[in-house]
């Protein structure tokens, strides 16, 4: 038998999955870290907690499955995208890696637009440069810590630096690469252009890739470290989305999936780079070779649930412990006997600012229509509907540019959730399909070095191997119409709370 692993650096936790070639989980591990956040509206983490991470459920998955290091063909990574993480001469890491949801660079990026200009920017890199991106988090480095900057030598994005790690290589592919504002997304390469205008070195970025190609292999102190065999091939793998598309299926024009881990995304396959000029949805290269997609982010998706559960939801948990059940499933439980609308309560998921549509590192996230009456059943209702309403926030963008898909998925942790996948169902008017495989940007990864391995002919044909459809939920058509004076209430309270917004945040 042969085996792929499918490795996911994700915010919460980093996912490994050893999957068999027809995509069936054989074993899976899991490995939280913390987010740290010294200040409102930053966001980092430890890239050595990543690592330690990553050898701790690669070697768990080796020793639960039992499966010799031999028989694994190939490694595939995927992770959260955007991360900035720097390295000295020696390879050391210089500081904490400032993460995708991290809002600190408003003014970098208004440099970025200055120097390069906002109309050649996106010609080159096919989107505005927004704060969550990684060339304002250089500039910020530069400019707030300039003896960090001096020792710089590498810069690399989260998944890169496990490969750095795993395999001695300095790559990167072109999805991931898409979100640094660095990349010339319609020809997948650097732009000289922009690193000459920012004045950022060529030399200390990674080599680019296509998402299945080899970068490099395991090497001997690796296999030592985790079990693996040393020379196994590691693929350039993808960003979070789109290894998540890979590993649903979403590799063909027509085909989209809707994703609710930390944040959430609407993303659409795209045969040719299609731009939005208010670049309020992203245009990125994705993991099949010579595609694109577009993508709408909610910063603060199952981000928002996880803070409503840690700060306030004890008893949930207290009750899931009891039950021997994930809170989420009790939180859900209760969701479901709030009628929809939560009572008159909403609730506005821009914890971490917001992407799509409103593109504001400023706005943070609000509960409007507070009673007397409202408890808690009432609050996580208010959030499961929030992030819904922005997912469809980012459907409308799509639809509005006519990228209008006929299928789509749901995946990512949120998705398991049978009521927040109705309420997608219902607040987009479509069905909403899944895959019987759960692993999303895991399977995708797996995927990818299955074609990297030769183990699969191309991308596609990985998907017709390992890829099987799970449940199809469609939408009820009173709930579609009970949703929608709230969805139309909630897109009023942004553009009523855009000037206090800016006023909080010059507090
Ligand atoms: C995408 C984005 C997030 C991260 C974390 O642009 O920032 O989806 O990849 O998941």
């Amino acid at each position: 038998m042969e085996y792929l692993i499918g490795l996911d650096i994700g915010t919460s936790g980093t996912k490994t999955v050893l999957f068999d070639t027809q995509g069936n989980t054989v074993a899976s591990a899991t490995e939280e870290y913390p987010l740290y956040q010294p200040q409102n509206g930053w966001a980092e983490q430890d890239p050595e907690d990543w690592w330690n991470a990553a050898v701790k459920t690669i070697s768990q998955v080796l020793s639960l499955s039992g499966v010799q290091p031999q028989q694994v063909k190939g490694v595939g990574l995927s992770g959260q995208m955007h991360g900035l993480v720097m390295l000295d001469e020696a390879g050391q890491v210089l500081r904490r890696s400032i993460i995708w949801c991290d809002q600190r660079t408003a003014s970098q990026c208004e440099e970025i637009t200055r120097l390069v200009g906002a109309k050649r920017l996106i010609e080159l890199t096919a989107n505005p440069v927004l704060t969550g991106f990684t060339a304002p988090k250089i500039l910020w480095v530069r400019e707030h810590e300039p003896e960090v900057y001096a020792k710089c030598r590498h810069i690399l994005l989260p998944k890169d630096y496990i490969r750095y790690r795993l395999t001695g290589q300095f790559a990167t592919d072109v999805s991931d690469a898409s979100g640094m504002s660095l990349l010339d997304v319609p020809n997948r390469c650097w732009s000289m252009e922009i690193l000459k205008k920012l004045q950022i070195d060529p030399s200390m970025l990674a080599k680019v890739y296509e998402s299945c190609e080899y970068t490099g292999s395991i090497t001997g102190e690796c296999a030592a470290l985790t079990g693996l065999a040393e020379g196994t091939p590691v693929a350039a793998g993808a960003g979070d989305n789109a290894a998540a598309a890979v590993g649903t299926g979403v590799v063909k024009e027509g085909r989209a999936f809707t994703t609710i881990g930390t944040s959430g995304v609407v993303f659409a396959h795209t045969d040719s780079p299609v731009i939005d000029p208010e670049g309020r949805v992203h245009t990125f290269c994705c993991a099949v070779p010579g595609c694109w997609h577009m993508m709408g982010v909610t910063q603060g998706a199952g981000l928002s649930l996880k803070w409503l559960r840690d700060n306030f939801c004890a008893p949930e948990c207290q009750t899931a412990q009891q039950l021997g059940v994930d809170p989420y499933v009790v939180m859900d439980s209760e969701a479901a006997q709030v009628p929809i609308g939560a009572g008159k309560l909403l609730f506005l998921p821009y914890l971490m600012g917001e992407r799509t549509p409103h593109l504001d590192p400023d706005c943070r996230g609000a509960f409007f229509g507070i009673s007397a009456i409202h408890n808690r059943p009432n609050f996580i209702r208010a959030v499961l509907e929030g992030v819904s309403y922005s997912l469809r926030d980012c459907l409308e963008i799509l639809r509005g540019m006519k990228v209008n898909p006929n299928e789509m998925f749901a995946c990512g942790g949120g998705a398991t959730s049978p009521l927040w996948r109705q309420m997608l169902c219902d607040l987009f008017g479509c069905p909403v399909k899944t895959v019987t495989s759960k692993e999303g940007p895991a399977l995708g990864a797996a995927i990818l070095a299955g074609v990297c391995a030769g183990v699969y002919e191309s991308v596609e044909e990985g998907c017709r191997q390992a890829i099987r459809l799970g449940q199809e939920q469609a939408p009820i058509a009173e709930n579609t119409d009970a949703y929608e004076p709230f969805y139309q209430l909630y897109r009023s309270l942004y553009p009523s709370l855009k000037g206090a917004y800016g006023a909080l945040a010059r507090l």
